[in-house]
């Protein structure tokens, strides 16, 4: 709400671009296995940052006591669905936004129950770094390794350690050392560089190196979670890149007309901006021009990316457009893909993946059918080599370089190109079966 005033402010005293005076934005997602402490370590951070009351965190701390799970309290800031309070787990993403020295954050709060990865994926693929929560006492779990795959698959860049749970081991440097080797042994498995990697030592629960230094650890030097925050590199300004809209919904509004909503994925909208619609309709693109951009029921001359918007197009009526299609900057349209190379993790497949296989990718607000028309190579995670040219199959835990023949019109771009329009999850029979990235496409002649 506040930065929604400040753009007012700046957009009737400056006539300015807000974003340009206010602090990059960073999506930050905290990931790990179950019960490691990742909500509680948001709620903690939430708390003693004073974004959360005294009186509030009382009334949280009687309700998880009222439902037999007293220590929950600092996860209920999180987890506010009723089944997550009585079982006391995270089922859906929930965010958080806090501003720090150098950032405008958005925490996203993933599940880490083995059930729910398919919120965990939508979380990463909004993600620009990642907090991977462990719990000193029970060091990797079968989520850690996931996870992790899972942040590399889906092109993370930022990540860094979390030791939670240090009070529950006496806060030991010993333990500490332990479980950092662990994990570092898993690093180096997925190729990233251990010893570049933060390990910052906690404990959501008490309080210990979340916003505040820890008394209890004089060993430690290093960051708390909150001062890590803006260690992790400003990530790369998405509104240099090229306009992406990807279409959640069309409204029908009288008086205005057709209305598509979404969020700008990437680059700059202005109004009188010449734009293409694709595939739309045809599959060729249908051409408009920006009428009018909404946001909380507010018109603005111009959105970034980040912004949800409603807008209305001159030019484009309901039967031109729906959800799945991309609205672009007519100079730099997306491309429709005929094939495209990605790299996947395989999570969950019932039995194996072989070529053939056609289940539905889902890719920015797209569901398209796809084939897996080549398996190219089953990769190294150790090396990040090629372990296998042409596998026959591939099974839950393998990473691979895959290619894909979408069975209807797809826009899509490469990792290289444009980050936000690459990632993909893929779904078959109500579970995520595998999450990529595009790395090369041949677009449709
Ligand atoms: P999911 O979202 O369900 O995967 O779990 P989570 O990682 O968000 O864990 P959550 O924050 O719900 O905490 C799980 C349990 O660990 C709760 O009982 C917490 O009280 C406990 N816990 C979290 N942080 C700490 C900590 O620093 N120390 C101790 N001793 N317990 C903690
Ligand atoms: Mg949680």
């Amino acid at each position: 709400e506040n930065k929604n005033n400040l753009r007012k402010v700046y957009k009737y005293i400056f006539n300015l671009t807000p974003m340009a005076r206010a602090k990059p934005n960073m999506n930050v997602v905290f990931v790990g296995h179950v019960d490691a402490g990742k909500s509680t370590c948001v709620g903690r951070l939430m708390f003693d940052t004073g974004a959360v009351s005294e009186q509030e965190m009382k009334k949280l701390k009687e309700e998880a006591v009222k439902y037999g799970k007293a220590g929950f309290e600092f996860a209920y800031v999180m987890d506010k669905i009723k089944e997550e309070r009585e079982r006391g787990v995270t089922i859906d993403l929930a965010y958080k936004k806090i501003i720090t020295q150098k950032f405008e954050i958005t925490i996203i709060d993933a599940p880490g129950h083995k059930d729910f990865v398919k919120n965990m994926i939508t979380g990463t693929s909004q993600a620009d770094s990642a907090f991977l929560v462990i719990a000193a006492p029970a060091g990797v779990q079968p989520q850690t390794t996931e996870h992790l795959w899972l942040l590399r698959t889906m092109g993370v860049k930022n990540l860094a350690i979390a030791i939670n749970k240090m009070d529950a081991v006496d806060y030991k440097e010993e333990t500490f050392k332990k479980v950092k080797e662990e994990v570092s042994k898993l690093l180096r498995q997925v190729g990233i560089n251990a010893d570049t990697t933060p390990f910052v030592a906690c404990a959501g629960l008490k309080g210990d190196n979340i916003a505040k230094k820890s008394d209890k650890m004089p060993w430690y030097k290093g960051p708390t979670i909150l001062e890590q925050f803006d260690i992790f590199p400003v990530p790369e300004s998405l509104t240099n890149l090229p306009m992406r809209m990807p279409v959640q919904d069309v409204y029908e509004i009288t008086g205005v007309g057709t209305v598509p909503v979404g969020k700008i994925e990437t680059g700059i909208m202005k109004v009188g901006q010449k734009i293409i619609v694709l595939p739309g309709r045809t599959g060729e693109g249908v051409n408009g021009e920006v009428k009018t951009i909404e946001m909380h029921h507010e018109t603005y001359p111009e959105a970034l990316a980040g912004d949800n918007v409603g807008i209305n197009i001159r030019g484009i009526g309901k039967k031109d457009i729906a959800r799945g299609d991309v609205i672009c900057d007519a100079s730099k349209p997306v491309p429709i893909v005929e094939e495209f190379v990605a790299q996947i993790a395989v999570i969950n497949h019932p039995t194996v993946l072989a070529k053939g296989y056609t289940p539905v990718f889902h890719i920015h607000t797209a569901q398209v059918p796809c084939q897996f028309i080549e398996l190219i190579a089953q990769m190294d995670p150790k090396t990040g080599g090629i372990l296998k040219e042409h596998p026959d199959f591939l099974k839950n835990g393998d990473v691979a370089k895959v290619r894909i023949k979408p069975m209807g019109k797809l826009a899509l771009e490469t990792q290289k190109d444009n980050p936000r329009m690459s990632r993909f999850s893929v779904r078959d029979a109500g579970s995520t079966v595998a999450a990529g990235v595009c790395l090369e496409i041949t677009k449709k002649k």
